[in-house]
């Protein structure tokens, strides 16, 4: 099959988020550091009735309706995710009642954990699995979904929550480019999740952003190197059109775009004097040299506005939400500019998980305008719903955040929730059982 990738795109944010200028006054951080600082304007959140099974329902019905596709079309279904629930038992498991239902169990596919990157893992699984022998000519359906939260303290304001549910077929709308994927792994103890009980992750902040900026750097010469053997292409930044990147908070995304624009400079042969100095700075030092930082921010400011500003508009408003963050960008590339923009155009993409792994490859839009509109239609009512969700306190996100924690993996308990602050289609939690065994319903 040719042109495997993205048909649809399905984007799930919940209803409720916290303004990032009033969670500054309520933390008692200095004016700007949330907003301009880490460059948040909202925080999506859920209370204790939505869960990452939950989420990864509403985000397949979702498709599913939309899509207005046959539940036996779909052969192949994975979910990437890092929230844990039942451990043992995939939340891919769950969403098999949505299939059953319809007389399909003939579906491969379990979970993908690591950190941010699992959704990655598991849209190159299913982009492999139609590429293959094992391929029955069905679609694949790859789910990313997280809850992120954090205790409280700095990286609390960092947290985010949605999922994104992608059609993966032959003939697609976004095509991977084939062979273009470059990979960097290592061990690393930048944020991780040893403690079970609870929700909240063990997180080196510091030491998660110097990963994440060199993992951009490896992945980005290898993908470089890749171009040049397989296509004969010199890549630099402007072989694409949009880059899009794992989005823990916005101003990491600017930083990490001037980063690929040093790794240019360095690479080539043209001198610019104000940008000399910065040419012989040791590796290790560039991740912390702040006047090279801002340098190279200034430099590419007017190329990030074009190609990376737009794929924002997600993650500005609703945060890091973890696996389903990259996905949510390249959606907002779609819902941030017409058809006739996007059509035929190359879109990069970084994927980064902590502990760590980490990819970088790129999407080809189709050529077929006639194509391409359905698809962007399909987003466009989430401007609407960006704009109409529900503005919630600190005070009270604080006590939602404290009812989290208690009821974590708590059995036998029927949460509630004002039937106004989930949106139509959402599925929400009905009981926990004595077993831990939980059902759902959708609104
Ligand atoms: N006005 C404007 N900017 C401000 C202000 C202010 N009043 N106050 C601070 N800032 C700036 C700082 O200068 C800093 O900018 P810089 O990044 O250019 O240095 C930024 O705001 C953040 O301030 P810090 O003091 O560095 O913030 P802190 O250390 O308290 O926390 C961090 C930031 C580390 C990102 C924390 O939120 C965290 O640990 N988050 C989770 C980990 C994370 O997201 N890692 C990223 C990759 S891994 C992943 O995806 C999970």
């Amino acid at each position: 099959p040719d042109n495997v990738g993205i048909l649809a795109l399905e984007v799930y944010i919940p209803k409720t988020y916290v303004a990032h200028d009033q969670l500054e006054v309520f933390d008692g951080a200095s004016t700007g550091k949330y907003t301009i600082g880490l460059g948040q304007r909202g925080m999506g959140f859920c209370s204790d009735v939505e869960d990452i099974c939950s989420l990864s329902l509403t985000a397949v019905h979702g498709l599913m309706e939309r899509q207005n596709i046959s539940y036996s079309d779909i052969g192949h279904l994975q979910v990437g995710t890092e929230t844990i629930q039942d451990k043992s038992k995939a939340v891919k498991t769950v969403l098999m009642d949505l299939f059953v239902k319809h007389g399909n169990t003939d579906i491969e596919g379990v979970d993908c954990i690591n950190a941010c990157y699992g959704g990655t893992a598991a849209l190159f699984n299913a982009i492999n699995w139609i590429e293959s022998s094992s391929w029955d000519g069905r679609y694949a359906i790859v789910v990313a979904a997280d809850i992120a939260v954090y205790a409280s303290g700095p990286a609390r304001p960092t947290g985010g929550a949605g999922a994104v549910a992608m059609l993966i077929g032959a003939n697609a709308v976004l095509s991977i480019d084939r062979g273009l994927r470059s990979t960097y792994m290592a061990h690393v103890y930048d944020f991780y999740k040893p403690d079970l009980n609870s929700e909240y992750p063990r997180v080196n902040g510091k030491l998660s952003i110097q990963c994440f900026l060199k993992a951009l750097d490896v992945t980005y010469k290898g993908y470089k190197t890749k171009a040049a053997r397989l296509r004969n292409k010199d890549v630099d930044m402007d072989y694409f059109d949009y880059m899009t990147f794992h989005s823990p908070y916005c101003k990491l995304v600017q930083k990490s775009f001037a980063r690929l624009c040093y790794q240019d400079y360095l690479a080539s042969a043209n001198v610019t004097d104000k940008l000399e100095q910065y040419r012989h700075v040791a590796v290790e030092d560039s991740y912390t040299n702040r006047e090279l930082e801002r340098a190279f921010i200034s430099h590419s400011k007017e190329e990030f506005e074009r190609k990376t500003a737009p794929s924002l508009l997600i993650p500005k408003n609703v945060g890091n939400m973890y696996t389903a963050t990259l996905y949510s960008c390249i959606a907002s590339l779609f819902v941030s500019h017409s058809p006739k923009e996007m059509v035929g155009k190359r879109i990069g993409a970084f994927s980064y998980g902590s502990g760590l792994a980490s990819s970088m490859f790129s999407f080809t839009v189709t050529p077929d305008i006639d194509r391409l509109r359905p698809f962007c239609n399909d987003l466009s009512h989430l401007t609407h719903h960006l704009n109409n969700r529900i503005k919630v306190a600190p005070e009270d996100f604080e006590m939602m955040m404290k009812k989290r924690e208690q009821n974590h993996h708590l059995p036998n308990r029927t949460p509630s929730y004002p039937a106004n602050r989930l949106s139509q289609g959402t599925y929400h939690i009905v009981q926990v059982d004595e077993e831990h065994r939980r059902t759902y319903t959708r609104t």
